[in-house]
């Protein structure tokens, strides 16, 4: 190596010794005569002196050094002047004076500083992703996620699993996004499609006799995408062969044990809490509740369902629901706060946030008059409320109105300070509706996706046909403080069953021939009982990393336009290209 330490290396156990190190000229400061570089790699960051007493000509080279300038420096270690001592860095009780310099390469000034707290655009970050990830948080934050990878490896290992790489050209592999598509050469007007997930391939695994698969997998979904999508993201994947559910939430706590311990240090208690998704539905709006705090709803459909209040009725007869929130202690929220909240839930598509105050033991509101004592005491009771609480209720389509309360709860939460930001709270939720109506498509859709089992109590309105959003299915998500971190089911083995749902979900025979013939024609020759999940690896990071944003912890994310600032990519291709491909592009 050209240089004895890292620059996050020395300390006061070197003192008196000789060192060089290699890096990149971050701050410089001059003091009088003295010039104090920061010398920066992926490890740290050591002041180092240049004193033109000791070397006026080395001094003098140190003059000519500007930012993000390569060096290789040597010279002695030094304890800093009292008072000097910089507290924050490992390296900060020691400095180097150095005897040697050599600059290995030149940098142009860079377009922004390379540091945390620079002010720089995203756009700017992602353009210049290479000095961008010099910065101390990025350097964090890929070499955690190697840690991660590699404690998650050892936990699979440990336990018999074995990894297998599925393949990236392959067939369409449904988790409810478009196709990233790839063409075909040498098969004229043919295309690949990039996996969503190794879904089909890790249950034809389990065909193949390898009862314990897992695969640190990139997946590709031409989605619309948020904070915490991209479209192509990591997952932990992961199936086994004659399992039940409760060997999935075994194997899933042991490896969240083990990652929070290795990457946080913070120990989880396991088992996980587990909450049926109708019940998640009635008590937080939503099925990935942050459970650190309560701020429960309530449903007062039954309560107000026959009250004079033209809205709450209306919103009822077309099978609607009324759900309220208590806001405790919220009672003298002004106009304007009130106002605020009633925009807030407008971005989720409810008409209105219905309000009452309670005082002297009763609630009171603009619209009281629209309701019975009865019908007010009920209310009352069921958010039970009490002097000074302020009670918020939207009544609007069911999914409106879950939608728009779970994101109501979850700002009140926030504004009344409620959320430990500390704390982990895990939560299993289960039993999910093994569909749902598509009302663009005007058909019924996998929730999860096709290969999940229904739930065994659901299998007959499955047979018959009826009551179809009534039909549960044997799958699980894991939500971390109300973000979906993994999700999983146990799936369908058997080939009859399979093409029911096909049939169920609109696929037709020859369609389901078409596109999952493979996955049939395994099932028909011994398929075990099998089950899985995949963890969102990004969205797992986010949470060792405190960060906000999953772009944080990719080395090379794309914009929320899916664009790559840096590569320019997608980008347009030659005539000669699209020839071979035999593509032509409609203007
Ligand atoms: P699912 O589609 O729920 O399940 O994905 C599993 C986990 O992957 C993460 N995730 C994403 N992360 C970043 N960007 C995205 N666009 C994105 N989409 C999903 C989430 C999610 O919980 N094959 C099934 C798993 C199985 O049944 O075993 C699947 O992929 O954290």
């Amino acid at each position: 190596m050209l240089r004895t330490h890292t620059c996050g290396e020395l300390n006061d156990r070197n003192i008196g010794k000789d060192a060089v190190l290699c890096g990149w000229v971050g701050g410089r400061r001059d003091h009088g005569s003295l010039i104090f570089i920061d010398i920066r790699d992926g490890y740290g960051i050591t002041q180092v002196v240049f004193n033109p007493k000791s070397d006026a000509n080395l001094h003098k080279k140190a003059e000519e050094l500007r930012s993000e300038f390569v060096i290789r420096v040597g010279g002695r270690v030094e304890r800093r002047p009292s008072g000097t001592e910089n507290a924050k860095l490992p390296t900060g009780q020691i400095e180097l004076h150095a005897a040697t310099l050599e600059v290995l390469n030149k940098a142009a000034t860079p377009p922004f500083e390379i540091a945390d707290d620079a002010l720089v655009t995203e756009e700017s970050r992602l353009k210049y992703r290479y000095l961008d990830l010099r910065r101390p948080a990025m350097q964090r934050s890929m070499r955690l996620r190697h840690k991660v990878c590699k404690s998650a490896r050892d936990y699979f290992d440990a336990r018999n699993f074995v990894e297998v790489e599925t393949p990236v050209l392959t067939k369409s592999t449904p988790e409810g996004a478009r196709d990233y598509l790839v063409p075909s050469r040498v098969n004229p007007g043919m295309f690949y499609a990039l996996p969503q997930s190794p879904q089909l391939f890790k249950q034809i695994l389990m065909v193949s006799s390898f009862d314990r698969y897992f695969q640190i997998a990139k997946c590709f979904r031409d989605e619309d995408l948020r904070a915490d999508r991209q479209p192509e993201f990591t997952q932990f994947d992961i199936e086994m062969s004659f399992v039940s559910e409760e060997d999935i939430y075994e194997m899933s706590e042991g490896l969240m044990k083990k990652l929070f311990k290795d990457a946080l240090g913070y120990e989880l208690k396991t088992p996980f809490p587990r909450l049926k998704y109708a019940e998640s539905m009635a008590r937080y709006g939503c099925d990935k509740p942050d459970i650190r705090f309560g701020l429960e709803l309530a449903e007062i459909t039954d309560i107000v369902k026959d009250s004079r209040f033209k809205i709450f009725k209306d919103a009822v007869a077309k099978r609607g629901k009324v759900i309220a929130v208590n806001a405790k202690g919220c009672a003298s929220y002004s106009r304007g706060q009130i106002d605020e909240l009633i925009e807030f839930v407008k971005t989720y598509g409810a008409k209105g946030l219905a309000n009452f105050k309670c005082e002297a033991g009763k609630l009171i509101s603009q619209i009281d008059k629209f309701f019975s004592a009865e019908e007010l005491d009920a209310v009352k009771a069921a958010l039970n409320a009490s002097d000074g609480d302020m009670i918020f209720i939207v009544a609007d389509s069911k999914k409106i109105a879950y939608d728009s309360m779970a994101a109501l709860r979850k700002l009140l939460g926030n504004k009344l300070g409620l959320i430990d930001q500390k704390r982990f709270e895990f939560l299993w939720v289960t039993d999910f509706p093994l569909f749902q109506y598509d009302e663009e498509e005007k058909r019924w859709v996998s929730e999860h996706h096709p290969f999940t089992s229904v739930h065994p109590d659901d299998l007959e309105m499955l047979r018959e046909g009826r009551e179809l959003d009534r039909v549960r299915s044997r799958s699980y998500d894991l939500v971390i403080n109300g973000a979906e971190i993994g999700s999983g089911s146990i799936r369908i083995h058997d080939r009859d069953m399979q093409e029911l749902i096909f049939r169920t979900i609109g696929i037709s025979a020859e369609e389901a021939r078409m596109r999952f013939g493979f996955l049939l024609d395994a099932f028909a020759f011994g398929a075990p009982p099998h089950g899985g999940i995949a963890f969102g690896l990004d969205r797992l990071m986010t949470f060792f990393l405190g960060c906000d944003s999953i772009r944080d912890v990719i080395a090379f994310p794309k914009t929320q336009k899916a664009f790559c600032p840096m590569t320019s990519a997608p980008s347009p291709v030659d005539e000669k290209q699209l020839n071979e491909l035999s593509i032509r592009i409609k203007k």
